[in-house]
């Protein structure tokens, strides 16, 4: 079978744990660029890398890379794309994005669209030998990226982000993207049989996620994909990859008596939500929620005898949720029950995702730190390690 070069889209960072995911798929690796990781496969691969991964947000089809710094350069080189492979002669395919860099000469990804459109519009009457295209069935969105004179054309198997998996109805104010946290506790030594606890829970997006990686649940195979219409991947290929997606699933872990992951909110509001979105996740069983203020979580009689895991936590900001007055009491509380949790020998890790500039101030300093980007927000992963 024909081979495919994908390009996987995930957050600024987390390059490397996206190509620990890619490799367990068993996929060769490609090129690793900034917030994009290559892999070769075929189109068998299409299902089971939206089924499967958990911290991409977008599996794209690399059609073509050229130079191109005046429009006849992007319509002659567009014109070659042999998308033919891939829409029928009745397909919508659509430009949805241009991301366009300040550094390239072709600046108007509006124009840049327009051009890529007519290049193909031209292919496709010239190869199906027609003078009309009915663009009346399925859905294949075609993306433009400029980045220094380079374009990179891909076509979109995705749809909706890897991040929306379905389970999230309702959030608060400041959820963290589903990709996200699964990468976050990826980067801890986080395992099934870890207990982790997260004390400002809000929906529950890191104790769910954590819930579905202890339990192998796949994170994307209940929800729809612009790419399960398409004639071109065989309707077997989403059915085995359903079926070997499920079969991975760990029914043992999965249907444990001992909880081992916990989440807390001072909101009673945020824990009925984080408590649904569970349910619907399949892992409510494997989670405890309750409503706690950050200050009294080291005293829960859920975790009284639990020795050592990890905490892992989104707190407010006091960028979006409150100013920054208003967090200071907040990382004073999580400091003062972080150490109260220590005591007599207790070992936790913690590592907290922030933005908030005085959070080591008042959490101490850090074993290490990590540059990420929650959406536009330059944050650190700061992480306290006892051993
Ligand atoms: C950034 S949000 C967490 C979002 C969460 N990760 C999610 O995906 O929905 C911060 C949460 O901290 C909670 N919070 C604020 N002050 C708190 C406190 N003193 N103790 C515990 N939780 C608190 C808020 O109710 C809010 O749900």
């Amino acid at each position: 079978m024909e081979k495919i070069t994908f390009i996987l889209i995930c957050h600024f960072g987390l390059e490397k744990v996206l190509k620990t995911e890619v490799k367990r798929l068993g996929l060769e690796l490609g090129e690793v660029t900034d917030g994009e990781v290559k892999a070769i496969g075929t189109l068998f691969d299409i299902p089971r890398l939206n089924f499967n991964l958990r911290t991409s947000e977008r599996v794209m089809i690399e059609i073509s890379t050229f130079k191109a710094t005046v429009p006849d350069e992007l319509l002659e080189n567009a014109k070659k794309c042999e998308i033919e492979k891939y829409v029928p002669v009745d397909g919508e395919f659509l430009i949805t994005k241009a991301n366009q860099d300040k550094n390239s000469i072709l600046k108007s990804s509006q124009a840049n669209q327009k051009t890529v459109k007519k290049a193909f519009v031209e292919r496709l009457k010239k190869v199906y030998n027609t003078s009309i295209l009915t663009e009346s069935r399925g859905k294949y969105p075609f993306r433009v990226k400029f980045n220094k004179n380079i374009c990179s054309i891909r076509l979109d198997t995705t749809g909706d982000s890897l991040h929306k998996r379905g389970y999230r109805i309702k959030s608060g104010l400041a959820p963290i993207e589903e990709t996200l946290a699964a990468a976050l506790i990826k980067l801890t030594d986080f395992n099934k049989d870890k207990i982790l606890i997260d004390p400002f829970c809000g929906s529950g997006t890191i104790p769910i996620e954590a819930a579905m990686i202890a339990s192998n649940i796949p994170p994307s195979v209940d929800r729809a994909f612009v790419s399960e219409t398409w004639d071109v991947i065989p309707k077997e290929a989403w059915k085995e990859a359903r079926k070997e997606a499920l079969s991975n699933i760990n029914q043992e872990r999965l249907n444990m008596k001992d909880i081992k992951i916990f989440g807390f909110d001072i909101d009673s509001n945020m824990i009925k939500i984080a408590e649904d979105n569970a349910k619907r996740a399949d892992v409510s069983q494997m989670i405890h929620f309750e409503t706690c203020a950050v200050k009294d979580f080291a005293n829960m009689k859920c975790i009284e005898n639990l020795t050592n895991g990890i905490i892992l936590s989104n707190p407010p900001y006091g960028e979006r949720l409150e100013d920054k007055d208003k967090v200071v009491p907040i990382y004073k509380d999580l400091k003062y029950s972080y150490d109260n949790l220590n005591k007599n020998d207790k070992t936790f890790d913690m590592h907290i995702i922030t933005s908030f500039e005085d959070a080591i101030k008042y959490l101490g300093k850090e074993s290490k730190n990590r540059k990420l980007y929650n959406g536009m927000i330059k944050t650190y992963l700061y992480s306290y390690l006892c051993n």
